[in-house]
This record gives C-alpha cells, sequence and structure tokens, in this order.
C-alpha cells in the first residue's frame, strides 16, 4: 500500500500567508501541518509516499526531503496547476502503478491517526472508502448520502440543499479502481477534475464505495479560524516543558512548551503556549493557545490565540488577538504624532484596526 499527499493548490483563502509560502507548513504548535499528516502515514506502517508539489514545491521538498526523517521514502510528483484532486490520482498514475493507497490532503488535521482505517481496508478492499464526519453546516464540504447500512449513495460538491451532515474529510482510500473513474470524469464548472465525480463514478457503475464516520476530531485548515482552531487543539495536549531560561521576574503558569533558546524576561505565559527556539519574550503577556515560532522577539506586548511565524517582532503593541502572523514581520506602534496608521501589507492582507 502507499501514499499520495497533495501539497500542491493555491491555498487562496489562506492569503496573504500562501503568497510566499507553503501553506502545508505553516506550523501547528510550530510543527507544519503536513508533518503530522506525514507521521500518521508512517504510523500506519506506510512507507512508500508520493508528494504532489506545485508552485511551492521546492519549499515542500526543502522541508520534508527524502523523508527519512519521518521513516518514509518519497517520490515528488509535479502537477503543473492545481487542477484538482482526481487530477492528481490521474499524474500519479505510473507512480501507484497497481497498488492500493490512502489519498491524504497536506493540509488537513485529523486527530487519532490513519492506522485502524488502513488496516481495515486492507481486509476488505472496496473500490473506495471514505471517511466522513458530522458537520453543522455542510454546505462548504463534499456531502455523502448513505443508505440505511452505511453505504454511499450519492455524493455533492458544496451543496446547496444538503442531503446530510456527513461532510467529506480529506483522506481516502482507493484500489486501483479509481484509475478507470479519474479518466471518465470532465472538469467542474471551476475547471477542476473533482475526486468526488470519480468516486461518484464508481458508485454509478456500482462498485464498492464504503464510508466510516470518524469520531476523533477533524480540521481543513484551509482559512485562519481553522488553523487557530487546529492550534489550540494539539497546544491543549502539550505536556509543560521548560527547556529555555525564565528569568525570576516572569511567570509561567500550566502548560508552557519553552525550546531551548527561548528566553522569557519579566513577563507572564500562561499556558498553553509553546514558544520556539531563539524567541525572546520581554515584558510582555503571552496568554493561552499561542504558538510562536523560532526567532521571534515579543517585548512590551500582550499576544493571546495567535500563531507567530518565525523571525517575526512585536515591539510595544497590546494587544493582539486571534491573528495569523508571518514570517519577517514587524509590528510596532505608530508614533502619537501625527495619530495615524502606518502599514506596509502585502496583496490580500487582512488588518482589523481600533479607531
Ligand atoms: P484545497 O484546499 O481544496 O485547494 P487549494 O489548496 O487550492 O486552496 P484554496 O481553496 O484556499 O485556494 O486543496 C486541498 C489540498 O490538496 C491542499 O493541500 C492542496 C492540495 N491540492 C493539490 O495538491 N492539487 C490540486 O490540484 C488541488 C486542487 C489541491
Amino acid at each position: 500500500m502507499k501514499a499520495l499527499v497533495l501539497s500542491g493548490g493555491a491555498g487562496t483563502r489562506l492569503r496573504p500567508i500562501t503568497h510566499t509560502s507553503a501553506k502545508q507548513l505553516v506550523p501547528v504548535a510550530n510543527k507544519a501541518v503536513l508533518f503530522y499528516g506525514l507521521e500518521a502515514i508512517a504510523a500506519a506502517g506506510i512507507t512508500q509516499v508520493g508528494v504532489i508539489v506545485g508552485d511551492t514545491a521546492e519549499e515542500i521538498q526543502e522541508a520534508v526531503g527524502d523523508g527519512s526523517k519521518f521513516g518514509l521514502e518519497i517520490t515528488y510528483i509535479p502537477q503543473e496547476r492545481p487542477l484538482g484532486l482526481a487530477h492528481a490520482v490521474l499524474i500519479a498514475r505510473d507512480w501507484l502503478g497497481d497498488d492500493d493507497f490512502v489519498m491524504y490532503l497536506g493540509d488537513n488535521f485529523i486527530v487519532g491517526g490513519i492506522t485502524d482505517l488502513v488496516e481495515g481496508f486492507r481486509d476488505n478492499r472496496p473500490a473506495a472508502q471514505i471517511l466522513l464526519t458530522h458537520v453543522p453546516d455542510p454546505r462548504s464540504f463534499g456531502v455523502a448520502e448513505l443508505d440505511p447500512d452505511g453505504q454511499v449513495i450519492g455524493l455533492e460538491e458544496k451543496p446547496e440543499n444538503p442531503k446530510s451532515d456527513l461532510a467529506l474529510v480529506g483522506v481516502y482510500l482507493f484500489t486501483p479502481a479509481i484509475h478507470e473513474a479519474v479518466r471518465a470524469i470532465k472538469p467542474s464548472w471551476r475547471g477542476e477534475l473533482e475526486i468526488t465525480h470519480a468516486i461518484q463514478h464508481l458508485i454509478d457503475v456500482r462498485a464498492d464505495v464504503r464510508s466510516t464516520v470518524i469520531r476523533g476530531y477533524w480540521k481543513d485548515t484551509g482559512n485562519v479560524t481553522d488553523m487557530l482552531e487546529v492550534n489550540r487543539t494539539v497546544l491543549e495536549g502539550l505536556d509543560r516543558r521548560l527547556d529555555g531560561e525564565v528569568d525570576e521576574a516572569s511567570e509561567t503558569v500550566g502548560r508552557v512548551v519553552l525550546e531551548e533558546g527561548a528566553r522569557i524576561v519579566n513577563s507572564r505565559v500562561v499556558g498553553p503556549v509553546i514558544i520556539g527556539a531563539g524567541t525572546e519574550v520581554r515584558d510582555s503577556y503571552v496568554g493561552p493557545f499561542t504558538s510562536i515560532a523560532e526567532n521571534c522577539q515579543v517585548v512590551d506586548s500582550e499576544l493571546e490565540f495567535s500563531i507567530v511565524l518565525r523571525d517575526s517582532s512585536i515591539l510595544g503593541v497590546a494587544r493582539i488577538e486571534s491573528s495569523l502572523i508571518g514570517r519577517h514581520v514587524e509590528v510596532t506602534p505608530a508614533p502619537s504624532v501625527p495619530s495615524a496608521h502606518r502599514l506596509v501589507l502585502g496583496d490580500h492582507s487582512k488588518v482589523q484596526i481600533h479607531s
């Protein structure tokens, strides 16, 4: 059994972060989202992994390498443009050969891994096995309709009137039967070869398409709100570990992870919080559910429920909440006269200013 991991795509919903970097590498608790998926694949006993890459190929390859640090053998498969999840299967045809495979969306986050699922699939080998989860508003997802026995009888992509509240999770298991299906379908109105259409094709030709409703936590980290939510969930599971320096004037409360080489000076840090190597927090408050990556500076500021990527500084700002801050970003107060906001924002940035 192989794994096909999708790490191309445009990432429009995470702009401007995705103008300059891959969304699958945005860190959750200071570790790339993609790495959680690769670890789950390795834990399921799969070693051969094909990684679909697009415009951010170089960055993904630099971060993941040959896969040996995960115990995986990785082959990169370039996709010229994000032409759809089924298109990714199409271009991976030769590499996949006649093996069964798990397709894993590189920006999806699943607590509890995929080991049981992969084992169940190996025993039964239906043409396709999809994962579903109950969601409050299914209209922005692929949605499945099941018969009373749990057999999948229909799939719809982002339906206006959903037939159930069961959304497709970004992990799919396939036998080689999927190859004929991805060749049989046509691009959708948005110009993509949809995997839901390929699976619907399997249903139409009466292939065995089964589903599992997962009980564990799942999120597509495609937008900032979900990203912060996943970060919160992962941080909640942290164990307190202070490998960096905390001076006597500081207080750290609860689940705080301070990496070696990080420093907390005259500050209050209330967990769950993770602070990366080389980062300094001085004269500041860092509140729950915050991840600060490596080599950042937080000075004379207040920060809570946020993700800060590496090499950024927040100096003299109270207070930042529910924010995703990219790499090499500077946030500072404006001079008091003239009373004006001074901004240098990239394309598609979003700023909320208290005025
Ligand atoms: P999506 O989130 O569906 O698409 P996207 O990355 O283009 O994002 P947005 O909607 O914000 O523009 O993609 C799910 C995962 O699959 C993600 O990790 C990117 C990857 N992907 C590919 O590798 N190739 C593709 O053709 C598509 C559509 C997605």
